[in-house]
């Protein structure tokens, strides 16, 4: 491939499908080497998502991820990747005001040198009106939203009441309004994920909601199915990681276990 052209948030703003634009790719990514393969490859932005916690660091939900964990993902991932547009979770309750809010993701933000940030739900459009205006990009993230994983009562398909969708357009215009550049959809229903991609000047990127957002992202660890857990339902893995990953160990244990006999083929 040739040298990559880098996005930035005035190219991603204007990449909307229902306009005839190509639709946006975003992959999570946690680790340097990854990062060096995707900065490599035509995918438009990574996400250090803070689903980190939950795929990497083995915690039960995105509650537990901290600050520190995001900068030490973040940063390494950057490294990785200096040519590929880069988005960190700020992680739950560091930005519960927007005194410690701003002070946490300007730190977030110097400490992984990633290009924007993404918050999670709608309360916090002060803060992004202020984020925005220190400089710090912010990508919106409605619908199911796991740091709120507690609040919203599990993990389900957001949208499916009139009131429910009448919400979430009034929360998706208010992200737009207060900065963000672009919005993840989260296990939004397809009609409604069309409907808020249409009316937004901003593009959506969407996982769970269907293929008519104005692009897609994915849990890396799920499109690789890198774990021993099924991945979620809307996500087909395209090859099996854990599976190549046992047979690769299991190799190399017959091979230290008949290295007495023979001569190692897997290390010399
Ligand atoms: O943390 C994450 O990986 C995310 C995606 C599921 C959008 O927020």
């Amino acid at each position: 491939m040739t040298e990559k052209r880098k996005l930035d948030t005035r190219k991603i703003r204007k990449r909307k499908v229902h306009k005839g634009e190509k639709p946006l790719s975003m992959l999570t990514c946690y680790d340097f080497q990854t990062a060096q393969l995707i900065d490599n490859l035509d995918l438009d932005l990574i996400l250090v998502g803070d689903s980190l916690g939950n795929v990497v660091l083995g915690y039960e939900t995105t509650v537990e991820v901290t600050l520190n964990d995001m900068i030490t993902f973040g940063a390494a991932v950057k490294r990785g990747a200096p040519q590929t547009f880069t988005v960190v979770d700020l992680p739950f309750g560091t930005y519960a005001s927007v005194e410690s809010g701003l002070k946490n993701a300007i730190e977030l933000f110097q400490k992984t040198k990633a290009e924007a940030l993404k918050l999670e739900g709608a309360a916090f459009t002060e803060l992004i009106e202020r984020l925005t205006a220190v400089g710090i990009p912010v990508m919106g993230h409605l619908g199911l939203t796991p740091q709120s994983v507690h609040q919203q009562g599990g993990y389900y398909t957001h949208g499916k009441t009139t009131s429910e969708e009448d919400q979430l357009i009034k929360d998706a215009i208010a992200l737009q309004k207060a900065g963000c550049f672009s919005l993840v959809l989260e296990c939004v229903t397809p009609e409604l994920s069309q409907r808020i991609s249409e009316m937004l000047s901003i593009p959506t990127i969407g996982i769970g909601s269907g293929n008519k957002t104005d692009g897609q992202v994915l849990v890396i660890n799920d499109l690789l199915k890198m774990g021993p857990e099924r991945p979620p339902q809307f996500c087909k893995p395209v090859a099996d990681f854990y599976e190549l990953k046992r047979q690769g160990i299991e190799l190399y244990l017959k091979d230290v276990n008949g290295q007495r006999n023979e001569p190692s083929q897997v290390s010399q």
